[in-house]
């Protein structure tokens, strides 16, 4: 997966909030096809999503951008999850660790277009990616502490003013 090629400055950072609000609706899918835990790994990362989501708001109100209504956006969200049934935990961390880093290039260019004010919203956006790419390096990997990245992000939006 390449990092996306965008019209303008906006839509990146458009794109960024949908994706995860769809995102939220698309982990917590597929933690409905898996269980034990990859069950919770992903329950978590959909969790991550909402937060995320939530704390980057403050930058797509103060651009004026208009986002797809959560409906949308949670149907496309499941319609993703639905189109990988069948593919197994074990695949999908692969994809997950070698395909997301498209993802922290997209956040980056979007941390060097914001006013400083929203770095550190930009900075919580790729913290939140390079987690859930640790977290599948070390699954992969048999780490059975992986799900400490997940869980030390979602500690660091917590205390995000
Ligand atoms: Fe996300």
């Amino acid at each position: 997966m390449k990092p996306r090629v965008f019209a303008d400055a906006n839509e990146p950072i458009l794109t960024a909030y949908e994706e995860e609000v769809s995102g939220e609706a698309y982990f917590a899918a597929l933690a409905e096809q898996h269980d034990g835990r990859a069950s919770e790994a992903l329950m978590l990362i959909a969790e991550m999503e909402v937060v995320t989501a939530r704390l980057f708001r403050p930058v797509i109100d103060a651009a004026g951008l208009h986002p797809r209504s959560a409906e949308e956006l949670v149907r496309e969200g499941r319609d993703d999850a639905e189109a990988l049934r069948g593919t197994s935990w074990t695949e999908f961390l692969a994809s997950m660790r070698d395909g997301y880093d498209a993802y922290v290039t997209e956040f980056k260019g979007i941390r060097a277009a914001v006013k400083p004010d929203f770095r550190p919203h930009a900075d919580l956006l790729i913290a939140h990616e390079v987690a859930i790419i640790d977290f599948a390096r070390a699954e992969l990997a048999g780490d059975g502490n992986s799900l400490s990245y997940l869980h030390r992000y979602l500690e660091e939006a917590r205390s995000f003013a």
